[in-house]
């Protein structure tokens, strides 16, 4: 229901619109635009998206000035401290958090969804062994429509709640695959005995020829670290899950979209060049000479890991990684990781330079992840996938909460049409 309207008015014509106001929970009103194009015959300009709300929704609120993150309204500094990712994927897929029973039920779900069929593990015979893994896993999870036929009518709530639960079980053992044959290394199967993270890492690093034993810090690290990537609101990607799944493609499909979205550099992709950039800068007196690339336009080079199309403020989840940094090198004894010093004069010099303070560039989520896996022993290569393994969960809580809104249409954007206006076709014979 509108709170209020704005007028809009075009001076020229003296057309009038009253453009209905609606007011969330918290945050930002928005402007309901949906007949500015029938009374006044323009349509709105937002490349990039800066201002539009492009669906409502009741997942994560962001606030970027303030450097707020909730996921169901609970503040993320609480999950990373009090919850787990089990309990938070539950808390962003049915919107409360479980209860003891349902958290053990859901829990055992996922533990019984972890295995991939043996055809689509043979997929990964098939790729170069140095295929990026972000390729691998994007295409398997595509390939997994060829597989789960039973659970594909997406108007049936409990085939998109075991889609949700294979997806979300699934997803850590493709990112297994696609590691281990990277590695020329046999997979290794998963263990329902093992919680979500510890299994991971089983699959990453456990070898037939001797017995693993899964370091329970590491463990405790990843969960984390997969809290804070659980989910963000419409991000690239996620917006790419939804729009792809707008159109009644198969759920595995629109996932796979997500995953290809996220791999670039500007989005889940940053969190492997950030590493490539720290090993490019190579050493603190370097600094000033990248800062320096990094303000001038024409040398096409950013900080990676700095800016935030939302956060004009420090990304809480960069905070709580900055801290978690510490304290997994002190553990596993590579406080002295030249790189995360490195990381860490960086942060210290760029927030204090005015090019950065005057366009509110702060550390994101991708500066310290990173470091955080490289320290538990997960190649660069592997970065983004682990992104990736975390934000199955936000993907498809937003994919199932835009499917069973019975008022979703598909996504089909306009433009401003800038091109030749009409002209007649010429003969090649007359061409000049
Ligand atoms: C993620 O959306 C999400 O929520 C994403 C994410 C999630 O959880 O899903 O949070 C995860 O993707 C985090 C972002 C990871 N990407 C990087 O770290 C790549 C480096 N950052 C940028 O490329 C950039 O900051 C973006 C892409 C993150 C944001 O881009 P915007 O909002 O389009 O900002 P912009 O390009 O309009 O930049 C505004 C100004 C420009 O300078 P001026 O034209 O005003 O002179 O800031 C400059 C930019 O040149 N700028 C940078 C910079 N980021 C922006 N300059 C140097 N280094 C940077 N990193």
């Amino acid at each position: 229901m509108a709170d209020k309207n704005f007028e809009l008015l075009d001076p020229a014509s003296g057309k009038k619109s009253l453009l209905p106001v609606r007011q969330g929970t918290v945050g930002p009103a928005v402007l309901d635009i949906a007949t500015i194009n029938k009374d006044q015959g323009v349509f709105t300009f937002d490349p990039g998206f800066g201002v539009t709300a492009a669906t409502e929704s009741k997942i994560t609120y962001i606030d970027g000035d303030a450097g707020v993150l909730m996921h169901r309204g609970y503040p993320i500094e609480q999950l990373a401290e009090k919850s787990s990712f089990t309990e938070v994927a539950y808390l962003l897929l049915y919107g409360d958090l479980p209860t003891a029973q349902a958290l053990q039920e859901f829990s055992l779900s996922i533990g019984h969804h972890t295995m991939i069929n043996e055809s689509l593990l043979r997929f990964f015979g098939g790729f170069h062994h140095n295929a990026h893994p972000m390729a691998m896993v994007s295409a398997v999870v595509a390939s997994m429509s060829a597989f789960y036929h039973d659970t594909m009518d997406i108007n049936n709530p409990r085939h998109r709640e075991i889609f949700a639960h294979r997806i979300i079980a699934k997803i850590p053992t493709i990112a297994a695959a696609a590691y281990k044959h990277s590695l020329g290394q046999p997979f290794v199967y998963p263990r329902n005995d093992l919680d979500y993270c510890a299994n991971l890492l089983h699959m990453f690093f456990a070898v037939p020829c001797e017995r693993y034993e899964v370091d329970a810090d590491a463990a405790a690290a990843l969960d984390l670290l997969f809290i804070l990537h659980a989910d963000h609101e419409q991000n690239a990607s996620t917006s790419t899950v939804r729009l792809a799944g707008s159109t009644g493609a198969n759920p595995y499909a629109a996932i796979s979209a997500g995953v290809s979205a996220l791999w670039g550099p500007a989005h889940g992709g940053a969190n492997e060049a950030v590493l490539d950039m720290l090993e490019q800068i190579g050493s603190v007196d370097q600094i000033p000479k990248y800062l320096a690339m990094a303000k001038d336009k024409s040398a096409h080079f950013r900080l990676m890991g700095f800016g935030h199309r939302v956060y004009k403020n420090f990304d809480p989840r960069a905070k709580i990684i900055r801290a978690m940094c510490h304290k997994v090198l002190a553990k596993l004894g590579s406080a002295d990781n030249p790189l995360f010093e490195l990381a860490l004069k960086l942060e210290e010099i760029a927030l204090k330079d005015e090019y950065f303070v005057s366009r509110k560039l702060y550390p994101n989520v991708d500066f310290y992840s990173g470091i955080i896996y490289s320290a538990l022993g997960i190649p660069r290569s592997m970065f983004t996938v682990m992104f990736a393994i975390a934000r199955t969960v936000g993907w498809v809580a937003h994919w199932q909460e835009m499917i069973s809104d019975p008022s979703m249409r598909i996504g089909r954007p306009r433009q401003l049409y800038t091109g030749p206006v009409q002209r007649d076709y010429v003969a090649v014979a007359k061409r000049g």
